[in-house]
């Protein structure tokens, strides 16, 4: 297993996932890529300039995330790596596992506002239905 590639959303859930990840990789001495995309916004009742406002601000947010994750993993003797997507979640961490043909996607069972009544998120139900690689949902 060469290429570990972890979905993180900044929710607890994806946390674990990224530890769980993190200790695969180590065993296998895998690469470690962690994704995380920024949702477009369909708030059709906001005007073009507080929709960039708010857009701006979760890139922000997720730059700031990843930056934090990448210098925690930053002494870890395994190849780490770092990318932020924009769009659908789904469909761009799909896209990026494919491009890089990562053996491995990893995600948590539930993100940061989803309903916690269905037993599994929307992002990583449409990845494990979708995925053409093995995907591992942390619980
Ligand atoms: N925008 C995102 N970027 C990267 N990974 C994500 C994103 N959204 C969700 N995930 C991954 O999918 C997992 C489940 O989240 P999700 O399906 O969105 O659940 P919920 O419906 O509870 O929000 C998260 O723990 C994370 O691993
Ligand atoms: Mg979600």
């Amino acid at each position: 297993m060469q290429k570990i590639m972890v979905a993180h959303d900044g929710s607890k859930s994806s946390d674990k996932a990224l530890k769980k990840g993190l200790e695969l990789a180590i065993k296998f001495n895998s690469s470690l890529t962690v994704i995380s995309v920024v949702p477009e916004l369909y708030l059709t009742e906001l005007s073009e300039v507080d929709r960039k406002k708010i857009a701006d601000s979760l890139s922000e947010e997720t730059a700031h995330a990843m930056e934090k994750i990448r210098k925690s993993l930053s002494g870890k003797t395994i190849e780490v790596k770092t990318v932020i997507r924009q769009g659908d979640p789904a469909e761009k961490i799909l896209e990026t596992a494919q491009k890089m043909k990562v053996d491995l996607i990893i995600t948590g069972s539930h993100g940061r506002h989803g309903a916690k009544k269905f037993l599994l998120g929307s992002i990583s139900s449409k990845i494990v239905d979708y995925s053409r690689c093995p995907v591992l949902v942390v619980k």
